[in-house]
């Protein structure tokens, strides 16, 4: 009973990773799985494909490893955030699609609780913002949509979760319908400051509350997998959102510690502590993680492209067959050109939170091609990160003075790191393990197996691989970075 598996289910594919007691990646596995856009801006997973390519995953990565499942202590969940299913407790079958986080068909219904002045409240309580980005507009428009769904979620017929709670449902054959406090703080119906289902919140968007999981802490019993999964019961002793897991394995445990993930999106949080901050600058209060029942609170920023937009040079564009290519594309790109791309392919995050802007690309000129937009693209990452940080050191003081600790697919382009450093004129650092997701999500599971340490002794682990320092000039670095925020301003007004 050594061993500690962590299921990372995410934006494009589901990964299972094993890891032994030192924190070592054993065996892995990944698989995507299609998506779904049934109309512009809609956004759909199939639930089936969640949990088989979870179920097959982790089967794979047992498998590869040799190991007897009797070896492995526990399991960790990590995943997206948000993501909203509906199911029938009675059959365990999904009501409808998964609507996932960056689905904008509720902007109609946040614009109008904005207009009927609700958000103050909203945030005051959930520390999040009316944007159709978190799950309590999509559960609504579940329960307005499909028929008999809203009496049936009153006589307790039905279940909602995000995928975290719906894989634990799967895993545990029905036993357990919970959720951790990181992922229930991203339901727009979760009092953060009060650690509660919010009953007023839940009546504002005619949400019955006997859909709800029960909520715990990010390290606690989540119950025991279905014995006939892998030929033995695991204890889920683990759940934290993607972010939140990446916070925890980044051991960002100290106020004022900042990590971002590049994934699909990116995401910055910024440890608060047991303070809750409330942002002045459109960014979202949020927790970080919950140990021993009590909440550690995170800012963040969310910007919903990052790795989308190499995914687009790759699947859109067609100008790359492989990631990889963005770096000596980026590279080859004229000097003298300065093309600007504001990727708003899903409308814009944090802090601008305008889910109905779409994207737009400025300064092309006929010599203009895929060098240009390669870099064009990679920048835009580094630009966007600059605003989230700017927002936090507004929100918090020093925090963009210090030091970003990075992680996700993305940091292993030195390019993408370097220009990242210099345009946010700090250092950035790369740890040695980027697998930080999982890594927090074992991490999460391993502390309550008893087999991982304290918190202050996981941190001893935490290595650097490589420290980005700026190495731009000041004015450069200021001139370019007001061309991107004249950008952002004109793309909001088409
Ligand atoms: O909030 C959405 C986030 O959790 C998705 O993360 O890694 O799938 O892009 P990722």
């Amino acid at each position: 009973m050594t061993h500690i598996l962590a299921i990372d289910q995410g934006t494009t594919s589901s990964r299972a990773i094993l890891f032994d007691a030192g924190l070592k990646v054993v065996s892995s596995a990944q698989q995507e799985f299609p998506q779904h856009y049934p109309q512009p801006g809609w956004v759909e997973h199939d639930p089936a494909d969640l949990w088989a390519t979870v179920a097959a995953t982790t089967r794979a990565a047992i498998e590869k490893s040799g190991l007897p499942a009797r070896d492995i202590a526990a399991i960790g969940i990590t995943n997206q955030r948000e993501t909203t299913l509906l199911w029938d407790r009675a059959t365990g079958h999904p009501l409808h699609n998964a609507i996932v986080w960056q689905d904008r068909r509720t902007a109609d219904t946040c614009t109008a609780l904005k207009d009927a002045g609700h958000e103050a409240m909203i945030t005051a309580r959930t520390g999040l913002l009316l944007d159709p980005y978190f799950s309590g507009t999509k559960l609504k428009w579940l329960l307005d949509t499909i028929p008999n769904a809203r009496a049936r979620a009153r006589a307790g017929e039905l279940a909602f979760g995000t995928v975290d709670s719906y894989l634990i449902w799967n895993l545990t054959g029905g036993r357990t319908h919970a959720t951790d406090a990181t992922n229930a703080a991203r339901t727009l119906l979760y009092n953060i400051a009060e650690g509660r289902w919010d009953a007023d919140i839940c009546a504002l968007l005619d949400i019955p509350m006997q859909l709800l999981p029960d909520v715990r802490d990010s390290s606690a019993d989540f119950g025991l997998t279905r014995a006939d999964l892998f030929g033995h019961e695991i204890p889920i002793l683990g759940v934290a959102g993607d972010q939140q897991a990446a916070t925890v394995g980044q051991a960002c445990f100290q106020p004022g510690m900042m990590k971002s993930t590049y994934g699909t999106g990116c995401f910055a949080l910024l440890n608060t502590g047991d303070k809750m901050v409330p942002s002045k600058n459109r960014l979202l209060t949020t927790i970080a993680y919950q140990l021993d029942g009590k909440p550690t609170y995170a800012l963040e920023g969310s910007i919903f492209i990052a790795g989308a937009v190499v995914q687009w040079l790759r699947d859109g564009l067609k100008i790359i067959r492989d990631a990889r290519e963005t770096q000596p594309l980026a590279e080859a790109a004229d000097p003298a050109q300065d093309v600007v791309l504001v990727p708003a392919f899903t409308g814009l995050g944090a802090p601008y939170w305008r889910p109905d802007c779409r994207g737009a690309v400025y300064g092309l000129n006929r010599n203009s091609g895929p060098a240009e937009l390669a870099r064009a693209a990679l920048e835009s990452v580094g630009y966007q990160t600059r605003d989230l940080l700017e927002a936090m050191r507004a929100d918090w003081g020093v925090a963009a003075e210090g030091i970003l600790r990075v992680d996700g697919g993305m940091t292993a382009s030195d390019w993408a790191m370097q220009f990242l450093s210099d345009i946010l004129g700090a250092a950035v650092d790369r740890p040695v393990i980027t697998e930080t997701t999982a890594l927090g999500a074992a991490y999460l599971a391993g502390l309550k197996a008893g087999i991982c340490p304290t918190p202050a002794e996981f941190q001893k682990s935490w290595a650097l691989q490589r420290q980005f320092l700026p190495q731009m000039s000041a004015s450069t670095r200021d001139a370019k970075y007001a061309r991107w925020t004249r950008a952002v301003a004109a793309t909001m007004t088409v």
